[in-house]
Order: C-alpha cells, then sequence, then structure tokens
C-alpha cells in the first residue's frame, strides 16, 4: 500500500498513460450502469446471433438473472465459422509448442475442419445436445478442440484440470453426470512422459455414467485400452470422415455452456456453471477492454485450460475477436529457466498475459537470462490469479516490460466469467499503480462493504462486493441453486458476495488484499483448505486437522496443515509423509502441504470452533492478539512448541 500514497505523478506508469485522466473510461462505466439494457443490447452486436434477442437482461428472479434470453446463437460458430467467411479464413487460430520444443499450428480453417470431424465422432458416440462431456487432457491443440466440438453440437463441458488426481476427477465427473470422457495417454513433464491415461482408469470404476472414453496419442507409452469403453481418438476422427461438416446447434443463450469445479469454503468442490450468450459476449469485450487485441498480435495467455482463465483467454475471448493465440503445453523453467523468453522471441509474442508467482520465480532465476533474449514483440504484459505484490509488478515492468509496456492486472474469478478490475487499454489507459487492479471495468458495480454490510470510506479495508449483474457472472451451482444463492447472495440479498478483501485509495482504485475465508491460492490455484482437511481426517490416525495459508516468497502462500492425533498413534516422519500423499491422491500434488505439524490439541473457541486467526498467528509469528475466547491457552503453547520442533527439522534438512 505503501505505493497509494505517493504523489500522484510519481506513480505513472507507463509514461503513455500520463496524459489520461480518465475521463474516457469513466464515461464509459456511467453509459453501462446507467442503462445496461440498451448498453449491452449494443455490446452483444459484436457476437452473430442465430436468432436476435429482444431484452439484453432479464432481471425478474434476482439472482437468477438471465442475458439476452431469447436469443439463440452458437459460440463455436463465433469462435470458428464467422471467421472462416472472410479473410481469417487461413489466419493461425493457435501456434502451439509441446514441451519438447515441437510446434503445431492451425489455422481458423484448419481449426474448423479438425472440430467438425470431433464433432461429428462425439455424435456418433452419442452425444446429444445438454450432455455433459468431461474433459480430462494435458494443454494440448486437442484440448480447445474438444470444448469447440462439444459446443457446437449443444453439449456441456466440464474440464478437469490434468494434474488432479483420480478420486478428484471423479467427484467432478460424477456431480456432473458426464457420459463421455476425452482424455489422454500421457503428457510430457520435464522431458519425461507422465501418465494421465492411469489416473482416468484408476477414477473408472467410480464413474458409473462414463459410457465411452476417447484416448488422445500424446506421448505413445503403453496404455491399457477397454473394450467396448476406450477408443483412439485419431481413430474416432478418421471414422467420422475427413471433410465433415457438422451443422452448429442453434442454441438458447441461457443454455449452459460449461461447468468448471471451484473450491470454496464449505464442501465439495462447487460446479459454477456458465451460460453462453452473456458469457460470450463478456468474454469478448473483456479481452477488448483489457488488452486492445489487432489482427498483428500473438497472443500468449499462459493457464492452464484446466482452470476458467484458459477457458475464457485460451479459448472463447481470443477466437471470438480470430486472434492468434500462442498455447504451451509445459513446464516455464524446462529445459532452461528462460524457456518463456525464449518462445516469446520465437514466436513474437505480443501479449503476455501472465501471473505474480511465475514473475516471482523469473525474478529469483534472475534477469541475465531474460536479457539474453529479444523481447521487443511484446506490447502489453498482463497478471492474473493472485495479488501482484508491488515488488514483482515493478520487476515484471522494469526487466519484461523495459519500462514502456503497461502491466495489465486483472481481478476477477472463476464465477465472474471474465475480467472485472483491470486496466483497460482498449477504453483508455489510465494511470497505473504496482500492484492495484485499478478500476472496474464497464457495468462491474463493485464496492466494498464491512461485517454489517455498510459500504466502507476510502482507506478501510473490507470485503468486496458487486452489486449489479454483468453478463459474464455465473448462471448458477449445477444443479444446486440453492447453494448458489446461498453462497453468493446469501450475506446481503442482491449483492454477489467475492470472499476477496480489498481498500479504495484517494483516487478512487481498488488494491485487492487476498481472500476472507479459507480459501487459499498456492500458485494461483484456488484450494479450499476445507478439502485437505477431510483429506487429513480420513485417515485412520488422525481425529482433527486445520489447514492454513502461509506466505511464500514464490508461491504466494502454501498449505500447512495441523493435524491432532488419535489415541494410540505417535507422530513420525512416516506419518507426516503418509499424510502428504494422502492429500497429493486425494486432491492432486497442486495440494500438497508444505509442512504437516503434529498437536496435541487445537485451540478451540468456546463454542467449539477452531481457532484459526491463532493458528495463523502461530504461523506467522504475528501478535497473538485478543485470546479472550480461548478455552485454554496452553494449546496454543503446545503448537508454538511443535511448530519451532518442525521449523527446525526442515532447516536441517
Ligand atoms: O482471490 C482472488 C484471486 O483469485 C480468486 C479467484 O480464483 P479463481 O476462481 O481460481 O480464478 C482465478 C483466475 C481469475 C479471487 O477471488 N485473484 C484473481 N486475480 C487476482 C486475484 N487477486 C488479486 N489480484 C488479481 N489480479
Amino acid at each position: 500500500m505503501t505505493e497509494a500514497s505517493l504523489p500522484f505523478n510519481e506513480r505513472y506508469y507507463p509514461s503513455i498513460a500520463k496524459f489520461s485522466n480518465g475521463e474516457i473510461r469513466k464515461q464509459e462505466s456511467e453509459k453501462a450502469l446507467k442503462n445496461p439494457q440498451e448498453y449491452w443490447a449494443e455490446k452483444a452486436k459484436a457476437i452473430d446471433w442465430y436468432k436476435p434477442f429482444s431484452k439484453a437482461l432479464d432481471d425478474s428472479n434476482p439472482p437468477f438473472y438471465k442475458w439476452f434470453p431469447d436469443g439463440e446463437l452458437n459460440i463455436c460458430y463465433n469462435a470458428i465459422d464467422r471467421h472462416i467467411k472472410g479473410p481469417r479464413k487461413n489466419k493461425l487460430a493457435y501456434i502451439w509448442e509441446g514441451e519438447m520444443g515441437e510446434v503445431k499450428t492451425y489455422t481458423y480453417y484448419q481449426l474448423y475442419r479438425e472440430v467438425n470431424k470431433l464433432a461429428k465422432a462425439l455424435k456418433n458416440l452419442g452425444v446429444q445436445k445438454g450432455d455433459r462431456v468431461a474433459v480430462f487432457l494435458p494443454v494440448i491443440p486437442e484440448l480447445p478442440i474438444t470444448l469447440l466440438a462439444t459446443a457446437r453440437i449443444g453439449g456441456i463441458h466440464t474440464v478437469v484440470f490434468s494434474g488432479f488426481s483420480a478420486e478428484a476427477l471423479a467427484d467432478r465427473v460424477n456431480d456432473c453426470g458426464a457420459k463421455v470422457l476425452v482424455t489422454a495417454d500421457g503428457s510430457f513433464r520435464r522431458g519425461k512422459p507422465v501418465a494421465i491415461k492411469d489416473n482416468a482408469d484408476r477414477a473408472a470404476p467410480i464413474m458409473p455414467n462414463i459410457e465411452k472414453v476417447l484416448v488422445v496419442k500424446r506421448t505413445g507409452q503403453p496404455v491399457q485400452m477397454k473394450e467396448g469403453r476406450d477408443i483412439w481418438y485419431h481413430e474416432a476422427l478418421a471414422n467420422a470422415g475427413a471433410n465433415v461438416y457438422v451443422e452448429p446447434e442453434s442454441m438458447k443463450s441461457t443454455d449452459p455452456l460449461f461447468i468448471l469445479y471451484t473450491s470454496g469454503t464449505t464442501g465439495k468442490p462447487k460446479g459454477v456453471q456458465h451460460g453462453i450468450g452473456g458469457y460470450l459476449v463478456w468474454a469478448y469485450w473483456t479481452l477488448k477492454w483489457a488488452f486492445n487485441p489487432t489482427d498483428e498480435d500473438i497472443y500468449w495467455c499462459v493457464a492452464d485450460i484446466g482452470w476458467i482463465t484458459g477457458h475464457t483467454y485460451n479459448v472463447y475471448a481470443p477466437l471470438s475477436h480470430g486472434m492468434t493465440a500462442f498455447l504451451f503445453e509445459g513446464t516455464p523453467d524446462y529445459p532452461g529457466q528462460d524457456r518463456w523468453w525464449q518462445m516469446i522471441e520465437t514466436h513474437g509474442v505480443t501479449i503476455l498475459y501472465g501471473t505474480p508467482t511465475a514473475v516471482r520465480m523469473f525474478m529469483k532465476f534472475g534477469e541475465a537470462l531474460v536479457l539474453k533474449h529479444d523481447l521487443s514483440s511484446l506490447r502489453i504484459l498482463g497478471s492474473v490469479g493472485e495479488p501482484i505484490n508491488p515488488e514483482a509488478w515493478k520487476w515484471y515492468y522494469r526487466v519484461i516490460g523495459k519500462e514502456r509496456l503497461p502491466i495489465i492486472d486483472t481481478w476477477w474469478q472463476t464465477e465472474t466469467g471474465g475480467f472485472m478490475i483491470s486496466p483497460a487499454s482498449g477504453i483508455e489507459l489510465t494511470p497505473l499503480k504496482p500492484g492495484s487492479a485499478t478500476l472496474p471495468l464497464p457495468s462491474v458495480n463493485v464496492d466494498i462493504f464491512d461485517e454489517k454490510g455498510q459500504s466502507v470510506p476510502q482507506g478501510t479495508k473490507g470485503v468486496l462486493v458487486i452489486k449489479s449483474p454483468w453478463p459474464g457472472m455465473l448462471q448458477q451451482i449445477w444443479k444446486d441453486p440453492e447453494r448458489f444463492k446461498q453462497t453468493y447472495f446469501g450475506r446481503w440479498p442482491g449483492i454477489y458476495f467475492s470472499g476477496d478483501y480489498a481498500v479504495r485509495d484517494p483516487d478512487g482504485y481498488f488494491w485487492l488484499l487476498g481472500r476472507s475465508d479459507e480459501v487459499l491460492k498456492v500458485a494461483g490455484h484456488r484450494i479450499g483448505t476445507v478439502e485437505l482437511e477431510s483429506a487429513l481426517v480420513s485417515h485412520p490416525a488422525v481425529s482433527e486437522a486445520a489447514v492454513m495459508g502461509k506466505e511464500d516468497a514464490v508461491k504466494g502462500e502454501v498449505p500447512v496443515a495441523f493435524v491432532v492425533l488419535r489415541s494410540g498413534f505417535t507422530p513420525s516422519d512416516e506419518l507426516r509423509a503418509e499424510l502428504i500423499k494422502l492429500v497429493r491422491t486425494a486432491i492432486g500434488p497442486i495440494a500438497t502441504p508444505d509442512a504437516v505439524v503434529f498437536v496435541n490439541k487445537m485451540p478451540k473457541t468456546r463454542s467449539g470452533k477452531i481457532m484459526r486467526r491463532l493458528l495463523k498467528a502461530v504461523l506467522t509469528g504475528a501478535p497473538l492478539g485478543d485470546t479472550s475466547t480461548i478455552e485454554d491457552e496452553g494449546s496454543i503453547e503446545d503448537i508454538k512448541a511443535t511448530y519451532a520442533e518442525l521449523q527446525k527439522q526442515i532447516g536441517s534438512k
């Protein structure tokens, strides 16, 4: 926050923004909030509709808002078909680079051919409008192709990040009731093949709905193909026919497009459901506002398509603009720590949409590796997934951006469908401040509330809320409208609760301050502590578990587990390793605890709730604050002692 108190003219980044006072942006926002119907009816003209809508928004049953309710369209048509009718037919839609350095390209026309073949193959497997197709693939071209083919025939896709465990895959597939799964034999990681199909096979016996599994041959490693269920993707495509055409289904704007599971504070991950029309219009305009795309851009969003960022900004938004997007399968530091910079130079990337975790990692590697490469093709840098600390921001700006490129720090969530708070180079680039996502985009009616639901004054921390609907908002939680209402609109009716802390500075800029709830952001990945805790207590030795985030110089935060053992069990390094393994099996490597701390007793409130605030204080070494509600302060001393012991152990390794 120190940057916020600098004199205004010392905060100008980059120099081009010095001349902007934000007036154009302000006018656009006012227009959008004053008359959303008119504003969005006009904006939606950027999309091709099969059947025009008569009104932009039906808000008769909040919070179940309907965007462009009687309009009909097909998102795959908007992403591909409309371009092949014009000058972009032979323009590159995707440039893909694999882990091993191999490159594949797809023009819009080639993408059209592949998508049609797969659409036909999916139809041959019995996929019909409204059916769910689960996708468990690494970042290979078949991943966006599967999403587009599914959407073309009116299916609903649900992508499960390929690093998730068999159990996590099965949970998601069962919740949405998918009948087809598209996966791959494996993927390359650090130059070695890693298995993916194995996980799908382990999940298969507990996924009763799955009838057919399409398997992409990526690595060529041996896999078991189950007769009658498993089909090679390339064979299914060959059977579909080379030049097949599948008519895109005319879909209602409000039909679901995809379900994407994300973590919350209670229970299992929630199936966030996005619709077609509102989502596409939001994806299109937010990309335009933030990055101002041109036909010359080579745009690289580094996110895996297993997350929302990849869905919106690697598939639907760039393709609906007819952009050339770059996709990368692999590891950012393999075979060299300059892999990113080398690829940017090779492919002439112009827009790099990266993450704070990656920036911090590259800072550690040192700037000499960056300076080896010509990065002059870059014109814009982006950031997403977690707050970017001013130090990382400045390094990104200075070393990668050479003090001439704007940093577009985009705040948003799986639920919001697209950017919400962000600098807007496509409207007007206002001065930037290192660490602030700046201002809300048009139609985003944000505020910051205190516990009582009162708007807080400037400079006071509170929770970020959104007070009006926007086209990209989630429709509901899959098959659980009540949970949707409770989770997001339960605290203050009519007000969307984001779960993030924020503060507004004297210029009206927003500073995002991390989650206000029990959700962690580990290297930008969203993980609910509740999921780790339920994995841990499923072990016979564990009676209670509490997971907290601990600050980490690269990943932002990492999970630390406090565990109370059942009587008869004693702490040991073996048990610790077993518990860590258990979490990896239940969720996946991204959730691996950084440490497991055995404690004799959890600090509890009089009503029996675990005092997370105290555990957190123990972790950070911060003063404990008000301890009057603790039943037995002795247990904190226990925790402190055990933690000190653990730190010693870690230090000696
Ligand atoms: O805490 C915020 C953080 O990521 C959360 C949303 O995570 P997820 O649904 O996985 O979506 C990630 C990609 C949009 C938010 O509640 N977050 C995301 N972007 C930022 C951020 N925090 C601060 N600044 C950001 N730019």
